[in-house]
């Protein structure tokens, strides 16, 4: 019998206590070992929840204890679980974690110690919730260059501009039913802002080349600004919004973003709704995969979680994490990648199209304003021509 110990009682951490015990007999069998959660850490007390036999308020109980092979980790933010993971792994621990902030930040270090501990460190559900993205990413796709990953990776605000898609709903309320639901982050600001995904995708990119991709090189820009009017333009073009994480080799370099984007019916993104997570990746030889499923909610998150619980009781004294190196990925500067634009503005076609040339319009039937699109440029070249334009009142990234 292998002993775990669950850091953190909330959403994820009591959907992997219940996963545990739910599906005792399956997870014994596909990991060759009876798995017990012998501790669950956490500051509050649950009476009459089915932790409260194992719940324990002090670290150092689950750290000193020899029995206590794995440590899952779902408390999320990096104080303190950077360092009682560091500690769990330095102490001959495996750890399991769904933790995108940590990962994201300390993953190469973390890694590190794992493999030079045989142990390993892993974190299928940091990235896309329950969808296998990691593991296949690292494990299978290893015959090809990858040179795209583009992903819907946010759950929470793919759940708000579907509702603002398909049914007109106002951003306020749409949120809150995410928070309910139990999608959100604690402070909405890291799903709305792009803060979430852009970790996600960082690690993405960390996995696909190898090195560390600094999430804070990341050009990042979040859905705050989207209203119900450029739906109406979306709609016009026959096109959706989605928050998209991309990284891309453009020439020689990479690219990584975050952004809110207008994608085509034919993009294998553009049906991935509600709460769901899709990830594109484009191999230089196997084409396109497209990953697609719940990226975020209590048991599709604590799914991902127990597979890297299972996958560790697996190889417990062997490491199969070879993920990526501290060494630091330089991206290319993010304002000489090319694209086209939509840009909505207070101005006449003869002004608009005296600063950027061609453009093909787009009518939504809205007074006051118009609506185009531009030929493809660079992000700097567009972000001289609207200054120059001026009035502009959005403008909206088009994916190819
Ligand atoms: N807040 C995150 C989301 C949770 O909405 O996708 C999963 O990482």
């Amino acid at each position: 019998m292998i002993k775990v110990a669950i850091l953190g009682y909330g959403t994820v951490g009591s959907g992997v206590f219940e996963i545990i015990n739910e599906n005792k007999d399956l997870i014994t069998a596909n990991a060759g070992e009876e798995i017990e959660v012998k501790y669950v850490l956490d500051l509050r007390d649950f009476p009459g929840d089915p932790c409260e036999d194992v719940l324990v308020h002090d670290y150092n109980v689950i750290l000193n204890d020899p029995e206590v092979e794995v440590v899952i980790e779902v408390m999320g933010g990096l104080k303190p679980a950077y360092d009682f993971v560091k500690s769990a792994l330095e102490a001959g621990k495996s750890v399991c974690t769904s933790n995108k902030e940590l990962v994201a930040k300390y993953g190469a270090e973390l890694i590190k110690i794992a493999q030079s501990n045989n142990r390993n460190f892993l974190f299928e559900a940091a990235v896309g919730g329950g969808i296998p993205i990691i593991r296949p990413i690292n494990m299978h796709i290893t015959a090809d260059k990858i040179c795209e990953i583009t992903g819907i990776l946010n759950g929470t605000t793919n759940y708000i501009l579907t509702k603002m898609d398909k049914e007109g709903a106002d951003f306020d309320s749409t949120l809150k039913m995410a928070q309910d639901l139990g999608y959100a982050e604690r402070n909405p600001e890291a799903d709305i802002e792009g803060f979430d995904a852009v970790r996600k995708i960082a690690i993405l990119a960390s996995l696909a080349k190898g090195k560390t991709v600094d999430f804070e090189e990341i050009y990042t820009e979040g859905i705050s600004k989207i209203t119900a009017t450029d739906f109406k333009y979306a709609k016009a073009m026959g096109r959706s919004i989605k928050l998209l994480g991309k990284c891309k080799n453009e020439d020689d370099a990479v690219v990584a973003s975050v952004a809110p984007r207008l994608l085509a019916p034919e993009h294998p993104l553009y049906n991935v709704s509600d709460v769901v997570n899709g990830i594109l990746v484009r191999g230089n030889m196997v084409g396109d995969l497209v990953f697609i499923g719940s990226g975020a909610g209590k048991l599709p998150t604590a799914s991902a979680v127990v597979s890297d619980v299972v996958d560790s009781v697996r190889h417990l004294n062997v490491s199969t994490t070879v993920m990526w190196d501290e060494e630091k990925l330089e991206l290319e500067d993010f304002a000489q990648s090319k694209k086209q634009f939509f840009v909505r503005a207070n101005v006449s076609k003869e002004e608009a199209e005296a600063v950027f040339a061609n453009v093909e319009y787009v009518d939504a039937g809205i007074d006051g304003e118009i609506g185009f699109i531009t030929a493809k440029m660079s992000e700097k070249d567009f972000d001289e021509r609207a200054d120059k334009l001026g009035k502009v009142i959005t403008r909206i990234r088009v994916e190819a």
